[in-house]
């Protein structure tokens, strides 16, 4: 995205795809996630357009029947793993980012990582996915008891509020007997690494 023209092109394409595939509650989230990944990533060195088209894209999908889901999945070669099997809406990440992909020609990569770990994490994702991840947590209709910490750490440091959003969301789900997605837990492992290699000295 190194013409300015082509960036605002293509975010009003993302946000006008958005729009028409969602409800009005739902497209709403979708442009507040956007501010919020904008902001965050000025805050922190990123590239705001970038970010944005990401947060534009990220829900795209997520207005589809299980049914659907799990058919693009099978189309599309994506992974279909024992959790997005039990519950297909965990596809909305990656079959958004394989939209994006073929109806708006976003070919860059970071983008569409961004895109498709939205949901459930990766360990390993790269900072635009983690300005993405947190916005999504913290966009400013969220509100549940711990979101002004994350708040907080979010414009201090990304990964300490990704982290404290996934250690809260680990154990809330844990309390209540449900699974936690691999890639979850992994992403904070991930994240929790440095922490641990002070620890031991390293
Ligand atoms: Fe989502
Ligand atoms: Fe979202």
């Amino acid at each position: 995205m190194a013409d300015p023209a082509d960036n605002d092109a293509l975010l009003e394409a993302a946000d006008a795809f958005a729009r028409e595939r969602l409800s009005e509650k739902r497209y709403g989230h979708t442009v507040r996630v956007a501010d919020t990944a904008e902001e965050l990533a000025r805050e922190h060195g990123l590239d705001p357009a970038r970010t944005r088209l990401a947060a534009l894209l990220h829900d795209a999908a997520r207005e589809t029947e299980p049914e659907e889901y799990l058919r693009l999945a099978r189309a599309w070669e994506l992974h279909l793993g024992e959790p997005e099997r039990q519950s297909p809406k965990l596809l909305h990440g990656p079959v958004a980012a394989e939209l994006g992909r073929r109806e708006l020609g976003v070919e860059d990569e970071e983008v569409l990582e961004a895109v498709r770990v939205h949901t459930v994490g990766a360990a390993g994702m790269g900072p635009l996915a983690l300005a993405l991840y947190v916005a999504d947590k913290i966009e400013p209709a969220r509100d549940y008891p711990s979101v002004g910490r994350i708040r907080d750490l979010a414009s201090r440091d990304l990964r300490e509020a990704a982290a404290e959003s996934l250690r809260r969301a680990i154990s809330y789900n844990e309390g209540r007997g449900r699974d936690i997605h691999p890639a979850s837990r992994g992403m904070l492992e991930w994240l929790e690494e440095p922490e641990r290699a002070a620890h031991r000295g390293v």
